[in-house]
């Protein structure tokens, strides 16, 4: 079992590893207040953050503790896809996205992560996935329903951002639960 970064097709997209090449596309969206407004961080302000996240991408590669892909769609960049904080022992790992605020709304989140968590049940041991979404943010709690995840709970005032108190739910997804979306 390894937790070398894949590279997925889906109907419409295709998930990728990063590259240095990525940084401006994702200084862009990680810097975008609106993108942002319910991110467990503030947006980023120096074009540096993007060189650190890539650099970091690799480290995760090589502790095998997770995998960060690029989501494009006819080879432009829409966002990003997380699997990390795999723990072997517990068999369980976490699930995040972020898109572009252009290409809400199509789906594309779903049919990514769904990519992604079915690479992660065929590759991986894996029993348990985890996600967490700040209670505001509905149009994530219905991605992760759409994935089969379900609601477990709310972690109060879980967040400050900028003195922003924010909760968040959490969801689970278990392996005796998962079915692959139809999209990918
Ligand atoms: C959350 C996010 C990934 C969704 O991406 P997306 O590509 O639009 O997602 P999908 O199109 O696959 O699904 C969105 C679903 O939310 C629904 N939705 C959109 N706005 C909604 C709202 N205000 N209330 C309830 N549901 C809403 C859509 O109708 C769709 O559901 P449906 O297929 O049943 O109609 C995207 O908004 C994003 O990147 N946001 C910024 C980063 C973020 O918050 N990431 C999540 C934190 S881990």
């Amino acid at each position: 079992m390894t937790l070398s970064t894949p590279t997925l097709r889906t109907s419409r997209l295709v998930l990728r590893p990063f590259t240095e090449a990525d940084a401006e596309s994702l200084f862009k969206l990680q810097s975008n207040a609106h993108v942002l407004r319910y991110w467990d961080s503030a947006p980023w302000t120096e074009r540096e953050r993007a060189d650190q996240f890539i650099a970091r991408c690799r480290v995760m590669a090589e502790e095998e503790s997770g995998v960060r892909v690029v989501i494009e769609r006819d080879s432009a960049f829409l966002g990003w896809c997380t699997f990390n904080s795999w723990d072997p022992d517990f068999r369980s790992a976490s699930l995040g996205f972020c898109l572009n605020g252009n290409s809400w709304g199509h789906g594309f989140a779903t049919e990514a992560a769904g990519a992604l968590l079915a690479w992660a049940f065929d590759t991986l041991d894996l029993n348990r996935v985890q996600a967490e979404a700040d209670t505001r943010n509905a149009p994530c709690a219905r991605v992760l329903e759409k994935l089969g995840f379900k609601l477990e709970g709310t972690l109060r005032e879980d967040c400050i951002v900028n003195g922003d108190v924010s909760d968040s739910w959490v969801f689970g997804l278990l392996r005796r639960e998962w079915e692959p979306v139809g999209s990918n």
